[in-house]
């Protein structure tokens, strides 16, 4: 319903007036952002100050500022409409949680939710009422180091995570001083740039638009999301920002979206670049007539805006629906009624305790010959171009990196009981320095990983091999004779086949925020058993980009891309390690799947009823776990191609030893159908596969079948 008193707002506005709260500008401590804001010409202020994409360090929030701005849009500006404040706070804002892509590792939405929680705590105490987080874009390509921001390659798992960060950050009281709006961005398919180079081109179908890069999106305004950020890319010949089509048809009409749309950084003016508008003013036109409403810091708007409905180039009535958008949202988190911040004392001990779990969660054992855990009393020698580095373990989008308990892992490893039994064989020395060190034990740790300012925005690369002084060093350690322990910190998936064979176990630690290397230190010794699985496909070689495991059917068995069917001459097509795949420390066995009823009408699925599709997991190993049971779906023949699995339901559960757990998954409407060529989403009748596995290589399936009669 549409609030009248935001409606009588609006009438009273001038078309000045109503620009200036389409206009966000950058924070700045000067003279002319407080006449800016008294004259009427600020809606809101991102706090961006020295953060270049995300691997810089950012300026200390000055709260005092922040209210005194407020004061002025308050009190002296025409309009009395609050400023919002905007800042990048994605995984951390003072205790940094795992990079997001590591969080997805963790399949534990819940966990991801309270973390958030956490993090909309801290921001907001700093003043802060908005993020521009989460980033549900599918990525595929390790090479686009945006990919550390993103969720993965998977539809369901990024809709699941997307919502639970929205709810986290936003709460359910949205009014709170503790709630901060949300922001999904970058709408939309911003992960499909070619060739991982960031900004570039997409080339998306209509087909996988909504069948792969939509449907996270569909996910989160479902859940409220308050507002969304478009992508600085082309999709088929048109720039996002200018595509009425995708921000108003699809978004606003088709999905419903309430809130508004904010312009990536300076992706208006950007519309110049594209070549798509002759100057600044005509990019305005493109992108208001396309009902993105707010401007990231490039004043298109505040600039031309208002000349352009002089012209009658812009409607007045479409600058109204904007700045409607905006206000309502304004009113939704409480900003008339709490305008100022007076920061509160945070329970920074509860964050950190948050925090480690995610880093225990979401580390995924990639290679364990009967090497880890390693005893206490076990002589080791721990090494690498890693072991004192703390910085990376943050990743990207980490901006207030001193909260002072972020440890190496040399200094865990100090911690560690019988920590005399831990020799440090220390780099940069030369290789042949170090041989006395590790001659006596018989296992070597090594720490190896890149600077977190090798991904995240605008950090692409063309090879992800493990790099080569990397590899070159854990060979030659393996050629000693010594069993080796890669522990890999590392923002992106990396290609493991060459390097692989030089160790005995992979531990994949990403960059996994302030508590990482307590979590590393935990796993090696067996005080947390590992849990998490990869959200992401892990190529062998980085020419097998792209590749991902939701791919559709094609010639022979139709796994001849991901599975055994070769059709490179110079690798395996398969991956090296797939989609879900993660190792623990006890066994899980999986019993066959069941299904209550095998067969439904489509008449039953469209008036709600669902298979219920069981399977009994038990722990027969020796300590408690736990588990990511994952549920897949394969649709037999439909009029287009379909992948040959899509992950379609996912529950993380713990097991203690010899116990078991029946888990039980409906799939409906929604898991069984998909987008047609009309763009029309469907459910067609014909038989279906069923997976319940371990990871998405599991061939433990039921068929079912969906009837259609009357
Ligand atoms: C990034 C966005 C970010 C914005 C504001 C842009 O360069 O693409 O993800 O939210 O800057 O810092």
């Amino acid at each position: 319903m549409r609030s009248s008193k935001i409606i009588e707002k609006i009438k009273n506005m001038s078309i000045e007036e109503k620009v200036g709260q389409l206009n966000q500008i950058q924070l700045e401590d000067t003279k002319q952002v407080r006449d800016e804001i008294r004259r009427g010409r600020v809606g809101s202020i991102i706090l961006a100050d020295t953060a270049t994409a995300g691997n810089d360090k950012q300026k200390k929030i000055n709260v005092d500022l922040l209210n005194e701005l407020q004061r002025i849009a308050l009190e002296e500006s025409p309009t009395g409409i609050p400023l919002i404040f905007g800042r990048d706070v994605i995984h951390g804002h003072h205790i940094v949680m795992p990079i997001p892509l590591a969080e997805a590792a963790s399949f534990n939405t819940e966990l991801l939710e309270n973390a958030y929680r956490a993090v909309a705590e801290e921001a907001a105490s700093d003043g802060v009422h908005w993020t521009f987080s989460p980033m549900i874009d599918i990525s595929r390509d390790p090479r686009w180091g945006r990919c550390i921001e993103s969720f993965g390659e998977d539809p369901y798992l990024t809709s699941e995570m997307g919502k639970a960060a929205v709810c986290g950050f936003q709460s359910d009281d949205y009014k709170s001083t503790d709630s901060i709006a949300a922001c999904a961005k970058h709408y939309l398919g911003y992960g499909a740039v070619e060739g991982g180079r960031d900004y570039g081109k997409t080339e998306i179908s209509e087909y996988t638009m909504r069948n792969y890069y939509l449907k996270p999106f569909k996910a989160v305004v479902e859940e409220n999301v308050a507002t969304v950020m478009n992508s600085f890319s082309e999709i088929s010949g048109q720039p996002v920002a200018s595509s009425r089509y995708l921000l108003y048809d699809i978004l606003k009409t088709e999905l419903g979206f309430e809130g508004f749309i904010i312009s990536d950084w300076a992706s208006i003016a950007k519309l110049v670049n594209h070549r798509v508008a002759k100057d600044e003013k005509e990019a305005a036109m493109l992108a208001a007539n396309a009902e993105l409403d707010m401007d990231m810091v490039d004043r298109c708007y505040i600039e031309h805006l208002s000349e352009l409905v002089e012209e009658g180039k812009v409607s007045e009535e479409t600058i109204d629906k904007m700045v409607y958008r905006v206000l309502y949202i304004k009113d939704k988190f409480g900003l008339f009624e709490n305008p100022y911040t007076e920061q509160k004392k945070v329970n920074f001990e509860k964050h950190i305790a948050i925090a480690k779990q995610f880093s225990d969660e979401c580390m995924v054992l990639l290679k364990n010959n009967d090497i880890l855990p390693i005893k206490h009393s076990k002589r080791i020698a721990v090494t690498g171009p890693f072991l004192h580095e703390k910085r990376s373990h943050l990743g990207s989008w980490a901006p207030d990196y001193d909260a002072g308990i972020l440890k190496s892992i040399q200094e865990v490893f100090l911690e560690c009981e019988d920590n005399d039994k831990i020799v440090f064989a220390e780099l940069p020395y030369l290789w042949d320095d170090i041989i006395p060190t590790i001659r006596d034990v018989d296992t070597v740790v090594i720490v190896l990983g890149e600077s977190a300012k090798l991904s995240g925005e605008d950090n692409c690369l063309t090879n992800i091999d493990l790099p080569r002084e990397q590899l070159e060093f854990a060979k030659k350690i393996k050629l000693l004779g010594k069993k080796t322990v890669g522990v890999m910190c590392f923002g992106r998936p990396i290609a493991l086949g060459e390097a692989e064979l030089y160790f005995d176990a992979i531990l994949y630690a990403w960059q996994s925020g302030t508590c990482a290397a307590q979590s590393i230190v935990d796993i090696i010794y067996g005080k947390v058993n590992p849990s998490g699985k990869l959200p992401m496909t892990f190529p062998r070689v980085t020419g097998q980009i792209p590749i991902y495991y939701n791919y559709p059917s094609y010639f022979g068995n139709g796994m001849a891309y991901y599975g055994d069917g070769s059709n490179y001459w110079d690798c395996k097509s398969t991956p090296m390690y797939p989609f879900g795949y993660g190792l623990s420390y006890t066994n899980f066995e999986y019993s066959q799947i069941r299904c209550e009823n095998y067969i439904l009408t489509l008449d039953e699925l469209k008036n709600g009823e669902t298979f219920k599709v069981s399977v009994i997991i038990t722990n027969t190993g020796v300590r408690a776990g736990k588990e990511t049971v994952q549920c897949y779906v394969s649709d037999r023949v439909a009029s287009m191609t379909r992948p040959i699995k899509e992950l379609k339901g996912f529950s993380k559960v713990f097991i203690e030893k010899k116990a078991c757990k029946e888990i039980v998954f409906e799939l409906g409407l929604e898991e069984l159908g998909f987008y047609n060529r009309n763009g029309e989403f469907c459910v067609e009748a014909g038989e279906f596969d069923v997976f319940i596995g371990r990871d998405c290589m599991t061939d433990n399936k039921v068929k079912i079948t969906v009837m259609n009669i009357k």
